[in-house]
């Protein structure tokens, strides 16, 4: 019954936890702010719009130690042209934070654990995980519903999103990924048909939003599939050994707890005219996939899956059956290689190489080159020996979210990997790439990233030319501080110009 786990007493306030801590200490503004401090130059040519998502709880959840994942989703948008930049942020009218800014206090409770929640929502989503453009609306995104749309101008939320009653899937994952040739995205949700359920939905849109296809599958185990991997003829999806039982979340438990004894599964699907039967379980050693680079065919017909992975459970958080979790100090991942044969008869796959050893993690590319052979990765790197200075940065710097202290860019094709530190009292946050004009070459163009500033307490955007990893172009001063989020992605204005064109479709709600 929905609040009977609810045994904590409300407050007022944060708790001291590291989450809610320090620079994780939730900001909970809406705003704008024209024409940022810049530092530099900002090159003429990026002329768009950096959206990303954080999650940022708007009232003191009433579950202890509610991990920073749980948070409303706050999304900022930072809008570039002629040199200039405006920022503006508003969170997502979900029906969560809807019915606790009406009740004036939190009303979810535990993690993707509905028994635990004080009250019945038809939807739990906190949309906080992932902001993506597609068909003139941006999608906020989190893996346990349906998107919600928002208007990419304003940052007001339209409502619900369900495709026009097309969405045949309870949930909808924070990672679709677009093919740069046709515009289509592809798209899937797991536990897709309600908690614990074993089901996977695979889906796709054209570029319009109609529905091309429809393809349910059952997992090997109930268990995470946070981001998969496309390429031109196959789809991925790796699965993270985190497993659900909804016996233990009617018990007020955690819906995700480590299992150390399974492997690692990456299914492999066709890409076009499957049948749910016709996917093939691969397996692994037991690890945690973190989120895919990209994916591509070779010639031989094998399969190329780039990802960060670790041996460890990198949701240190939710422990194993006996209560074991690793030293969140001690998580690390390495940049891999995966090959996979989709032909083989043999189930386990050969050992992947290592492209970058040092611990790493939110890895993007040059979107026009997804599902076909890449050589840039840029991504997030802490590398200790690059002289963070900790014991300064400690005390104010709060926790339970990853840190990273550099952007790297890995070319695979050369094997050459360049690191830029970002300061010795600084961590960066996912970083975008922005081509230098439409035809530019792979990889010639701008990388951005949010850079948190612990003497100052503020954010700033730091913008490198990957002709010049060394050296930022511009640094640009936001008056404000911004805890960690999740995922962002760069929206060009002839793309946005586009879509005004189309119109935006009615929301669902
Ligand atoms: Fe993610």
């Amino acid at each position: 019954m929905a609040g009977h786990f609810k045994t904590q007493p409300l407050s007022q306030h944060y708790s001291d936890h590291p989450q809610f801590s320090g620079f994780m200490k939730p900001c909970r503004y809406e705003g704008e702010v024209q024409n940022l401090e810049v530092y530099g130059e900002i090159p003429k040519e990026i002329d768009g719009t950096f959206y990303r998502v954080m999650p940022d709880p708007a009232f003191p959840p009433f579950i202890d130690n509610d991990p920073w994942f749980n948070g409303d989703g706050s999304v900022s948008a930072f809008r570039f042209k002629d040199g200039h930049v405006d920022f503006k942020q508003r969170y997502v009218r979900t029906e969560k934070f809807e019915k606790e800014r009406e009740a004036r206090r939190a009303l979810l409770g535990k993690y993707r654990n509905k028994y635990t929640d004080a009250i019945e929502f038809h939807i739990r989503s906190t949309a906080n995980t992932n902001i993506v453009y597609f068909n003139g609306n941006l999608l906020a995104c989190k893996e346990d519903g349906p998107p919600f749309a928002m208007n990419p101008e304003t940052l007001e939320t339209i409502g619900l999103w369900d495709f026009d009653g097309q969405l045949e899937s309870a949930t909808f994952t924070a990672h679709p990924k677009f093919d740069p040739k046709t515009g289509e995205m592809v798209c899937f949700g797991y536990e897709a048909k309600g908690d614990g359920t074993p089901d996977v939905c695979y889906y796709t849109f054209d570029a319009h939003g109609t529905l091309l296809q429809t393809v349910w599958l059952i997992a090997p185990v109930v268990a995470m599939i946070h981001d998969f991997a496309v390429t031109e003829n196959y789809v991925i999806f790796p699965i993270i050994p985190q497993t659900c039982s909804v016996e233990r979340m009617k018990d007020g438990g955690e819906h995700w707890q480590w299992d150390p004894k399974i492997p690692c599964y990456f299914g492999v699907l066709p890409r076009h005219d499957a049948k749910g039967d016709d996917v093939k379980w691969f397996r692994s050693k037991n690890s945690f996939p973190g989120h895919v680079a990209n994916a591509y065919e070779t010639p031989d017909g094998n399969i190329i899956v780039d990802l960060p992975i670790g041996d460890q459970n990198v949701f240190f958080w939710w422990k194993d059956a006996e209560g074991n979790a690793p030293i969140p100090q001690e998580i690390f991942s390495q940049h891999k290689r995966f090959t996979i044969n989709p032909k083989s008869e043999n189930l386990d796959l050969p050992e992947p190489v290592v492209l970058i050893s040092d611990d790493n993690e939110f890895p993007r590319i040059d979107d026009r080159y997804a599902m076909t052979e890449h050589k840039h990765t840029f991504l997030n790197v802490m590398d200790p020996k690059l002289g963070t200075d900790f014991p300064a940065i400690a005390p104010v710097m709060g926790g339970g979210y990853p840190l990273y202290n550099a952007l790297g860019h890995l070319n695979s094709k050369t094997g050459t990997f360049e690191k830029f530190f970002v300061g010795p009292k600084s961590m960066v946050q996912e970083p975008i790439f922005v081509p230098r004009s439409e035809n530019a070459p792979e990889g010639d163009g701008f990388v951005m990233a949010l850079v948190n500033r612990y003497e100052t307490m503020t954010s700033d955007i730091v913008i490198l030319d990957t002709r010049d990893w060394q050296k930022p172009v511009a640094e640009i001063k936001l008056p404000v501080r911004l805890r960690a989020g999740l995922h962002g992605n760069w929206v060009d204005s002839r793309d946005l110009k586009k879509a005004s064109t189309n119109g935006v479709v009615k929301a669902h709600n």
